[in-house]
């Protein structure tokens, strides 16, 4: 999107993955520098705006997060509707959130209009001691399905700004 100047960007960005692989977190993180340990589960949709420089423009994303659980969740295909970026989130300390990102990938695909950015993100990187996914199988599942690929930790800020400006800038 772009104003009379063309100088304003707006780009929508879904975050999705199971419940509590830590959506909220890297959103909260991402755009208040806020972590919350006993956060409770998303009911309908949130989303925040949040601006960064690219090239000396300015871009906006709208991050949309929903909740992870079905009975939770808002309409599906309005939550998708025009994004233009996803982050497909699992917590690398529970293989079953790993074993769902093909099935978040299909929905994604399903419900998309146009090309997509799309980021793989393994979060939760601070347990490496219970670890159950690893880098390179996150690795060879991003490069398998054309995606970008980070590791992150909502809990302790790593990587959580590069995982959305990365997607962001790909889009930009
Ligand atoms: P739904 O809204 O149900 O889909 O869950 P969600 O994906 O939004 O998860 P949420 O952000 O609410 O986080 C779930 C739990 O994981 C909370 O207890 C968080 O404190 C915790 N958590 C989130 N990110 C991290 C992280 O990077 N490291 C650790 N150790 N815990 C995290
Ligand atoms: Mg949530």
């Amino acid at each position: 999107m772009e104003d009379e100047e063309g100088e304003e960007y707006l780009f929508k960005v879904v975050i999705i993955g199971d419940s509590a692989v830590g959506k909220s977190n890297l959103l909260s993180r991402y755009a208040r520098n806020e972590f919350n340990i006993n956060s409770k589960a998303t009911i309908g949709v949130e989303f925040q705006t949040q601006s960064m420089e690219i090239d000396g423009k300015e871009v906006k994303a709208q991050i949309w997060d929903t909740a992870g659980q079905e009975r939770f969740r808002a309409v599906t295909s309005a939550y998708y509707r025009g994004a233009v970026g996803a982050l497909v989130v699992y917590d690398i300390s529970r293989r079953s959130t790993f074993d769902s990102v093909a099935r978040w990938l299909d929905e994604l695909k399903t419900h998309s209009e146009t090309t997509v950015a799309r980021m793989l993100v393994g979060n939760k990187s601070d347990l490496e001691n219970i670890r159950d996914v690893s880098v390179e199988e996150g690795k060879s599942l991003a490069e398998a399905e054309g995606l970008f690929f980070i590791e992150t930790s909502a809990l302790d800020s790593t990587n959580v700004k590069k995982a959305f400006e990365i997607v962001i800038r790909e889009i930009y």
